[in-house]
Formats: structure tokens, C-alpha cells, sequence
């Protein structure tokens, strides 16, 4: 385990830099991440290249023995670029183009960008490959969903069509471009992103979705090259990428596919960041990196809340606890200039250590302390939710009903199952469901015929599946399914949907079957039962007295369906049943606001206990531990301060 820091010398004097160096060093830090903003000091002309100054602030750092990952600065393409060649710009809905003058302003499509993006990635790690101070690589910097609508982008994106369509007349009828006479004669008839003044929304449902697609798959490509110069270059050291966690506009399972592991960038606001590093560990099924950790007030014009004394460390500890093996806060200090003036670094413009430097330097004592315990540890665990995006850009594309979404549903699924003390692993469409004792499905309203193959197989073999409303509703196009709901998989849940209704805000009663009450809203589904069992039926509106969730034993293994949204309370009285039957352990005791997760390691657990809350909070403890932190009595009861964290073994 160690700590690490986001650092730009290049905003700094020189004369600075041992300074610094020794700061971190005094803290426990000692990783250090450069370079992914620096392109215009590292390339001043084309094809010019200037590493002399990253020489030696990596010198500086590695005689306080901290170790160096560079980022490839491809997220900010200097003014020289965009002026030589102004084709790399990209544009808007409207076809304007993104102005220089702040960052990511570029198309990743256009060869003179792609050709400009391998010269630098190459002298870098020409340059770098070997240096034994340089560990690892970080390509550009949180890739998103660009949407641009450049000329480059519209070829290429009637290439992707071709490519899958292989006809225009397949693409029409796949698409159903009959309905309002869309029918294409040629493909440069087709658009590029849906134009604002088009009406965006009312564009083809299997249009936006193959669109989200081709977006995902090109900065994926982009990727791609980088990654293939470092691995050429740069053999022994790792490559990785900054993630954004829930952001959800490109499929994270296809831009980590190439890389060593993920790291993601984590700005929490009130509460447990939880399932988002679940997610972040989920994507490559291994221990992950925080590159990016806040270390003081976020915001870039506008104040956000101080962190309160005690909540970096718990966020730190708390990354940890879900699988980090590195926390990298951002940034070392706040910059004097540009956008981000106010964004705070650890050290604040002034430079002097204070109240969060201290903190941090704690952590990193801790960390020091505990390593040996926790070092080589990961997370193992029983339960898994499902991640889908496309699941998630289809729900975006048509919500179905104000506030319903696929990641609403996962996280009513991962908070309960956090209030249980049971840790979950957020896990994509490929990864094997048979590892797990319990999946919760959120709405698998894309349903391919490949996946509902893989769940029935996972419920036949032993498996327990959570389903839940508006799934089987479309196929892989984006177009509805013919067969009853819940589509394919009708069969392992025992039901079918015979009726919906819209609730929106509104709500209906519904009782569970050993008689508590709760609020459904969102969505109703009524179910008509074939082999399930109820668990809950309907009190309210006109179907009251039909069920609104069951429960099917399908092979070996049991599928339960839950037809409505309902308020968190009703997720934990659901999961306690369902982990239960399924012979998984809960806490169900925890205090509301504390977490308890655990890494394990030839069967020797460490448990982390965390306090989210500003007050003090009891916990029973499971078991009998030692606490390793060594501020803590353990026996039985734990008393934990605010913010306060034990490790207990
Ligand atoms: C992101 C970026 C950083 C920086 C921070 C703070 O996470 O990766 O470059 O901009 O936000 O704004
Ligand atoms: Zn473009």
C-alpha cells in the first residue's frame, strides 16, 4: 500500500522542487504522477522534444525515493497543434468547434491528431521506457464521450455502420427506419449524433445506441495506439488509465481490456463512495489504483465544503478497504493560475504544511504500519451486482420514467447490501457469475438472447438471481422483443408480466408477505404467476391484490422478481431473505452511517470498519479481533470517533 500525489513542477520554480520532493517524502508519499497536462512544455515545436526539465524533477523525487507514473499529455493539445492543424478540433451538435483555450478540445478521430498522439507517446517512452525511476503510465486523462460531429467523425461513423450492417437495406430494417419514413437510399444520409434542433430525444432508439457504441469504440481505438508504443517502449512498466467511476459514457470493460489495471479519480462528496469503487475494482476483477484523490475543496470557481478533520484519511482508508493498493490525492498545491486556482492541493497556495498535510502524513504513517498486514490482500466476495452500459445508455436514451435508471437500481441494491455488512462486487456482462452465491440484476431492459442464456444457465447450476422490472424489453438493436415479459427470461423467473403501469412520483402500497408495509413508485408491474411464489403483493390502485414480487426455483438455483421500484427499506428487508436462503452471512446490526468491509488473503481476513458519520458510533463486532491501528479496544464493542476507521484482524 502507498500513498501518492498528482504534481506539476512545471507550474512551479525550480528552486521549489527539492522542497516539495522532501514534503512528500516527510508524508509518506511516495509515488508521483506528471506530465499528462504538459505537452506544450515537453513538445514546444513540432517534433522538437524537451524532457531535460522532467529529468530532473524525476531526479529530485527519486533521491526522496518516490517513484514516478507520467501521464501522456494528450488531453490538451498545444496551441501550435490546433493552429498547424485546425482539422483536429472537434465540434459540437451544432458543428462548431470546440475554441482552444481549455483542455480536450480535440477530435480523436482525425489522422493528423492520431499521428501527433503517437509522436509524443513515442519520445515519451522512448525517452522514459527504461528509466527505473519511471514505474508506470497513465494514458491521456478521464476519456469520455465526445460526441463530436466533425467531418472525420461522420465517415468513420458510417464505416462502423457498414461494418456492421454489412447493407443499407439490413441497417433499414434492423433500425426500422420505415417508421416516419427514415428509410436511408445512401449512407452519407446518415447523421452524426442527433442534431439539438432534430429533436435529440425522438431520434431512433437503435440510431443513439449504435451511436453510443461507435463513441465508445473509437476512443477505445484511441487508446489502443498509445498502448501499443508504451508496451513496445516501455516493456517492464505498467499502463493504466484514469477512470471516472459511475461517469458511464464510454464501456469501461473495453477501454481496461488493454491495460494492467484501472485506476479512477474519486471526489466524494457526504457518505461511502462504496459502489464505485466496487465498480472501479470490478471492471479488471483486481485490486485498483485512486489517482486521484481529493485532498481539500473541490470546485474550480466555486467553493465546495472543507473536508472536515478525519474525512481524507477515512476516504483514504475506505479505498483501501474496497481494494486500492495506491491512493494519489490531487493535487501536491494549489495552482496560482488557470482554471483551477481554487481547487485545493494539499498544500494550499501558501505552501506551509497544515491541518490536511498533517492528516495525510498520519495516513501515510498508518499505512506504513499496516502494509505488512495488508499488503497482497483482496477483495472476495459472494455477492455481485451487475454493471451493464449498454443496459445504461438505453435506460439514458429512453428512461422510461422520470428518475429511473440503471444505476439508481444498482445503487438501492449495493446500499443494501452495505447496511447488511455484506460486501458486493459490481462486475460487467463478462465476467463469470458462477464465482458468486447471489447476482442482482439490475433492470436488463437490452436483454441478447446470449445473456439470458448465461443467467439461466447461472440459475439452473445453484445460482439466486434478483430481476427486476423492465427487463426483456428490448433486443440488441434497441428494438421492443416480441415474446411476453420478462422476455427470455419468463421461464427461470416463473412469471410473466401481464400488465404495467407507470407510477412515476406517485406511490402504491405494497406488503411483503410476512406483512410489512412499503412504498413502491417508478413502476408497477402486475405478475402473473406460473410456477413463482409471491413475496409481496400490491395494496393500492387498480391492482391491488395482484403480485408485485416472487419467487421461482428454476434447476438448481432460485430467481426472485421484483416488479416495482420501492424506497431503500424494502432492498434490505428483500436482501436479508434473499442472502439468507442463499447462505450468506450478514452484520445486520451495523450502525446506520458505518461500513464494514473486508480484503482477504489465504483465508486470513482484515476487516475495515468505517465510520461515515460526524458523530461518534458503537459497533458489535462479529467476532473477536485485534485492532492493528492500535487507537482502538476491539473486544466485543468498538467505540469509533467521527470519521474514525479501524483495521481489525
Ligand atoms: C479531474 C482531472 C484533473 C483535474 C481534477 C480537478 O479529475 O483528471 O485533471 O481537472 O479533475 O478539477
Ligand atoms: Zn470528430
Amino acid at each position: 500500500m502507498r500513498l501518492g500525489v498528482d504534481y506539476y513542477p512545471e507550474h512551479w520554480a525550480e528552486s521549489r522542487w527539492p522542497i516539495d520532493a522532501r514534503l512528500m517524502a516527510e508524508a509518506g508519499i511516495s509515488v508521483v504522477r506528471l506530465a499528462e497536462f504538459a505537452w506544450s512544455r515537453m513538445e514546444p515545436k513540432e517534433n522538437k522534444f524537451d524532457f531535460k526539465w522532467l529529468d530532473k524533477a524525476i531526479n529530485i523525487l527519486a533521491k526522496e525515493g518516490i517513484q514516478v507514473v507520467l501521464g501522456t499529455p494528450t488531453a490538451s493539445p498545444p496551441a501550435w497543434l490546433m493552429a498547424k492543424y485546425p482539422d483536429t478540433y472537434s465540434r459540437d451538435e451544432y458543428g462548431h468547434i470546440h475554441g482552444f483555450g481549455t483542455r480536450q478540445h480535440r477530435c480523436h478521430t482525425p489522422e493528423n491528431y492520431r499521428k501527433r498522439s503517437r509522436a509524443i507517446t513515442t519520445a515519451m517512452a522512448k525517452h522514459y521506457g527504461k528509466n527505473p525511476n519511471v514505474i508506470g503510465w497513465q494514458t491521456d486523462n478521464e476519456f469520455f464521450r465526445e460526441d463530436c460531429t466533425c467531418d472525420k467523425c461522420k465517415k468513420k461513423w458510417h464505416g462502423w455502420l457498414k461494418k456492421k450492417y454489412k447493407t443499407l437495406d439490413k441497417l433499414n430494417a434492423e433500425w426500422g427506419t420505415v417508421f416516419w419514413s427514415q428509410e436511408y437510399s445512401d449512407w452519407s444520409q446518415i447523421q452524426v449524433l442527433a442534431h439539438p434542433r432534430s429533436g435529440n430525444h425522438y431520434h431512433s432508439p437503435s440510431f443513439q445506441l449504435d451511436w453510443r457504441r461507435f463513441q465508445s469504440e473509437n476512443a477505445v481505438s484511441f487508446q489502443h495506439e498509445q498502448v501499443e508504443i508504451l508496451r513496445k517502449y516501455a516493456p517492464k512498466q505498467f499502463v493504466t488509465h484514469n477512470f471516472m467511476g459511475f461517469h458511464d459514457s464510454l464501456n469501461y470493460y473495453d477501454l481496461a481490456k488493454d491495460l494492467d489495471f484501472v485506476a479512477w479519480d474519486n471526489y466524494p462528496g457526504e457518505g461511502p463512495a462504496g459502489a464505485a469503487h466496487d465498480l472501479m475494482r470490478g471492471v479488471l476483477e483486481k485490486n485498483f489504483w485512486i489517482m486521484e484523490e481529493r485532498a481539500g475543496h473541490i470546485g474550480w470557481d466555486k467553493f465546495s465544503p472543507a473536508p472536515r478533520p478525519g474525512e481524507i484519511r477515512m476516504w483514504t482508508w475506505e479505498a483501501i478497504a474496497h481494494g486500492a493498493d495506491v491512493v494519489s490525492y490531487f493535487r501536491w498545491r494549489s495552482c496560482l493560475y488557470g482554471t483551477e486556482q481554487f481547487w485545493q492541493g494539499i498544500l494550499n497556495h501558501d505552501a506551509v504544511p497544515r491541518r490536511r498535510y498533517h492528516e495525510i502524513a498520519q495516513t501515510g504513517a498508518e499505512l506504513k504500519k499496516l502494509s505488512p498486514a495488508i499488503d497482497g490482500t483482496a477483495v472476495k466476495n459472494e455477492v455481485a451486482v451487475l454493471n451493464d452500459y449498454e443496459n445504461i445508455w438505453a435506460l439514458d436514451i429512453q428512461p422510461q420514467t422520470e428518475g429511473f435508471s440503471f444505476r439508481k437500481m444498482l445503487l438501492l441494491y449495493t446500499k443494501a447490501l452495505a447496511r447488511l455488512g455484506v460486501g458486493a462486487d459490481v462486475i460487467g456482462p463478462g465476467a463469470d457469475f458462477k464465482r458468486y452465491k447471489v447476482m442482482v440484476l439490475p433492470p436488463l431492459y437490452v436483454l441478447t438472447d446470449e445473456m439470458a442464456k448465461k443467467v439461466t444457465q447461472y440459475v439452473h447450476s445453484g445460482g439466486t438471481v434478483v430481476l427486476n422490472c423492465r427487463t426483456g424489453v428490448k433486443n440488441e438493436i434497441n428494438v421492443c422483443r416480441t415474446e411476453p415479459l420478462p422476455g427470455p427470461l419468463a421461464h427461470v423467473a416463473g412469471l410473466e408480466i401481464s400488465d404495467y403501469d407507470c407510477a412515476g412520483p406517485r406511490s402504491v402500497s405494497v406488503e411483503s408477505s410476512d406483512g410489512k408495509a412499503f412504498k413502491a413508485t417508478l413502476w408497477c408491474d402486475v405478475l402473473e404467476l406460473q410456477s413463482a411464489e409471491p413475496i409481496a403483493v400490491y395494496k393500492s390502485h387498480y391492482y391491488a391484490g395482484e403480485p408485485a414480487a416472487a419467487v421461482n426455483k428454476a434447476g438448481k438455483g432460485r430467481s426472485y422478481y421484483i416488479g416495482f421500484v420501492a424506497e431503500d427499506s424494502f432492498y434490505r428487508h428483500l436482501m436479508e431473505q434473499v442472502l439468507k436462503e442463499a447462505g450468506v452471512k450478514t452484520v445486520p446490526d451495523l450502525p446506520e452511517g458505518v461500513e464494514l468491509l473486508r480484503r482477504v488473503k489465504n483465508g486470513t481476513e482484515v476487516v475495515f470498519v468505517i465510520n461515515f458519520t460526524a458523530e461518534a458510533k458503537t459497533v458489535t463486532l462479529p467476532g473477536s479481533y485485534d485492532e492493528l491501528l492500535g487507537s482502538h479496544k476491539a473486544a466485543g464493542k468498538l467505540e469509533l470517533k467521527p470519521f474514525d476507521v479501524a483495521v481489525l484482524k
